[in-house]
């Protein structure tokens, strides 16, 4: 049976680094701005070992995912699930009614019900547009979910 345990952090130069050994961008040399965070949540194994994580950020008025990533080993058990309905939990406690992010899994995010926002209609800065990886081995998508006001986030 799968134990793991969902908390909430202030680590978040740790989930920075657990999300970069997953492959998500973000550069080593870089310092990271975390003003706009306003949760971060991390899963873990017995002995505080991340196997999983997520950031929720709050940038020019708009709620915004980052760091979503599950350890290899333990995907496809619905983790990554739960850490994205945490995160939507704490946008309605926030008061917001909606979730953006750049998805580098929109097959994984369409199953959660999002939808894609096409880059001209963007709330975020699409920055992926520059980068020498965009639509050769990484094809990102902008997506959003509404959030209900009550019941089920997700
Ligand atoms: C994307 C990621 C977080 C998904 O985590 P996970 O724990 O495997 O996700 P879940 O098990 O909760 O999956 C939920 C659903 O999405 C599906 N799914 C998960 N990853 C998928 C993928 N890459 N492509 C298609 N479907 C996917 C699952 O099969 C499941 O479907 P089901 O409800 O029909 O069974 C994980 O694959 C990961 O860390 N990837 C590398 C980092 C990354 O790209 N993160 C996204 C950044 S934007």
């Amino acid at each position: 049976m799968l134990m793991a345990r969902l908390e909430s952090t202030t680590e978040y130069e740790r989930i920075i680094e657990f999300a970069a050994a997953q492959g998500l961008e973000y550069d080593p040399e870089e310092t990271q701005d975390f003003s706009d965070i306003v949760g971060a949540w991390k899963l873990t194994q017995p002995g505080d070992i991340i196997i999983g994580t997520i950031m929720l950020g709050y940038e020019e008025g708009h709620y915004v995912l980052h760091a979503v990533a599950v350890e290899p080993l333990f995907r496809k058990f619905g983790l990554g699930k739960i850490l994205v309905k945490k995160a939507m939990e704490k946008v309605r406690e926030l008061g917001g009614d909606e979730v953006v992010l750049i998805g580098r899994a929109p097959e994984f995010y369409s199953k959660l019900g999002f939808t894609e926002i096409k880059p001209e209609d963007s709330p975020l800065e699409f920055e992926c547009l520059s980068c020498p990886q965009y639509q050769v081995s990484c094809h990102p998508q902008i997506m959003r979910h509404e959030i209900p006001a009550e019941g089920p986030v997700l």
